[in-house]
């Protein structure tokens, strides 16, 4: 832990803050489901600990699909190129597509899905983000539904990393010192 108390100590959303609020999340989208059975496709790999939480929520059925994303170059930002490292596996096509993610930031990468997957036919296509900074926005897209929004910092745990560490802190914190990648 040595590492994470010198980079990561700022804790923007404690466990329980962030618990209370899937459960909320949970309560809204179980609402607008309800008599559906939604097709939650999870963008990898920030959203995993989330859609974890996420999907425990609702009490009625759900299927799961996972798309891996990843935008080229590794660092503070994305660099707005797209690439598919994992399609989905079964067809969307007349399903409720909730798609999942742990953050909105220029949009660019949710922009690429809608276009991607809309091809597909999906009966309806909706976002669920854990995070919001809408301030960073540079694309034209919202979510359905929004867990947080925050301000342009960079945060790191519960799925969120950095260089592929702190996905597993159970807090959402502030990286204390951005490297300048
Ligand atoms: C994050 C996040 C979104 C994307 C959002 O993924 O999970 O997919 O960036 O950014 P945008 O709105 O600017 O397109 P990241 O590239 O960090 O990959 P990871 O989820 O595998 O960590």
């Amino acid at each position: 832990m040595d590492g994470i108390a010198e980079e990561a100590v700022e804790i923007l959303l404690a466990r329980e803050k962030i618990e209370a609020r899937v459960r909320e999340l949970g309560v809204e989208i179980a609402r607008d489901y309800r008599g559906r059975t939604p097709h939650l496709v999870g963008v990898l790999k920030g959203a995993w600990v989330f859609m974890a939480d996420l999907i425990r929520q609702f009490d009625f059925d759900v299927t799961v699909d996972f798309l891996g994303i990843t935008s080229y170059g590794a660092g503070v930002h994305s660099s707005g190129e797209v690439k598919i490292t994992k399609d989905l596996d079964v067809s969307i096509e007349g399903r409720d597509v909730l798609i999942v993610e742990d953050i909105l930031d220029t949009g660019r990468t949710f922009k690429f899905l809608q276009d991607m997957l809309s091809v597909h036919k999906p009966r309806s296509l909706r976002l669920v983000t854990l995070l919001d900074k809408a301030s960073r926005r540079v694309v034209d897209v919202h979510a359905d539904y929004v867990g947080f929004e925050i301000p342009d910092v960079f945060v790191v745990g519960y799925g969120l990393d950095f260089n592929q560490r702190y996905r597993q802190l159970p807090d959402l914190r502030v990286l204390r010192s951005q490297p300048s990648v």
